[in-house]
């Protein structure tokens, strides 16, 4: 397939781009009426997921009211805990929630990786979004697609839903239990490299691994538990797919930056609470690094977002393996006006 704007993908390569590439983590979501008219249409957030047609509609919301050079699949990361039977619900104004968390030994001797045609529905709006996207033979953007990481999967499923404590069960049973917590990462890498590998199969263009909770450890812990299991994705993903490339986004996993860009994902997602240059400096010249702007800013006004866009980029090359990108999901409170700004600004940096 031809895309027409491959900048995204070249931002995977040496080459100095004319500006960096742009797009906005959660950028189809509820700071967009239309969203919240097709969610409405769908009946729920997961009728939505479950839904080839509207995944395809809200993906290509945001593309119409911005210049965004990438666009997401939509969907979730906790599809893949739900096909193993953990059974996923969204309660109306609350986060997910698993009725059948996995809290006895039992539980995760039960747990296996689940048959690929239960996900169907997921490659099926790949496949759709693609499609969507492809307007004269030719694909306007790159499809991402993505996966949670088997550690922040093992957080949900363990807890059973967020946590406002760093999720003190999944950490016990790291630390306590470290082979049967094992266990379930074990499980985790199998069933998302075979997730994300249907996904490249369906027409996803290139990956990122969602790692939200992997900060919350210890570096070392982090290492052990959330980094070592993606690296396994990476590399058997590279090993099938070497023209794919693969991001990896840690929140809050600064202090291992060194050790991610070691370990053969082709982008780093950077979140909002460090300093590019920085990262730069710890990663090295031959990694792609994506983010990082506060989320918050598109609930301020355009001079603040002007000015922090020109602050955070001292002192680091914006058009050398750069993806401009916020440093988190945006919020439902963002002014879609103000998205606009932001866009634009980095559109002539
Ligand atoms: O970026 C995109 O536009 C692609 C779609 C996408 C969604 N979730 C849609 C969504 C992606 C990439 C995700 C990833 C995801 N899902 C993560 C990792 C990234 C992150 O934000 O840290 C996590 C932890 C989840 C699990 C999840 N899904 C939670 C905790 C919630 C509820 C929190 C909230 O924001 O309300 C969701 C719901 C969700 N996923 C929404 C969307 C658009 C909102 C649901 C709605 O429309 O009501």
């Amino acid at each position: 397939m031809n895309i027409k704007n491959d900048l995204f993908l070249r931002a995977f390569t040496d080459a100095k781009l004319p500006r960096p590439p742009i797009w906005l983590m959660r950028q189809a979501g509820r700071y967009l009426p239309e969203y919240k008219a097709t969610r409405a249409k769908a009946g729920s957030f997961l009728e939505l997921c479950r839904s080839p047609s509207f995944c395809a509609e809200v993906l290509l919301q945001p593309l119409e009211r911005y210049d965004l050079d990438a666009a997401i699949l939509f969907s979730d990361i906790l599809t893949v805990p739900d096909a193993m039977g953990l059974g996923l619900t969204f309660g109306v104004g609350e986060g997910p929630r698993f009725s059948k968390p996995l809290r006895e030994e039992s539980d995760v001797h039960a747990l296996a990786v689940p048959d690929m045609a239960k996900l169907q529905y997921v490659f099926d709006a790949v496949a759709e979004c693609k499609r969507a996207l492809t307007q004269d033979g030719e694909q306007r953007v790159p499809l991402i697609g993505f996966s949670g990481s088997p550690f922040t999967l093992a957080c949900y499923m363990i807890e059973g839903a967020g946590s406002a404590d760093a999720f003190p069960l999944t950490r016990r049973m790291m630390l306590q239990r470290p082979e049967l917590f094992q266990k379930v990462l074990d499980v985790n890498v199998g069933a998302v490299t075979a997730y994300l590998s249907e996904q490249i199969r369906a027409g996803a263009d290139a990956l990122m691994l969602f790692d939200t909770w992997g900060g919350v450890l210890a570096p070392r812990l982090y290492r052990e538990f959330s980094l070592a299991p993606m690296q396994r994705i990476v590399a058997a993903l590279r090993a099938e797919f070497p023209s794919v490339p693969v991001m990896i986004f840690s929140r809050g996993a600064a202090h291992s930056v060194g050790a991610i860009a070691a370990g053969g994902a082709q982008g780093i997602g950077v979140d909002w609470q460090s300093d590019l240059a920085d990262v730069r400096a710890a990663a090295g010249p031959h990694v792609t690094l994506q983010g990082n702007f506060d989320p918050l800013l598109l609930t301020t006004d355009e001079d603040t977002i002007r000015r922090e866009i020109a602050k955070s980029l001292a002192g680091f090359d914006p058009h050398h393996r750069y993806i401009a990108n916020l440093g988190h999901g945006i919020t439902p409170d963002a002014d879609p006006a103000l998205v606009g700004t932001f866009v634009d600004t980095l559109r002539s940096t």
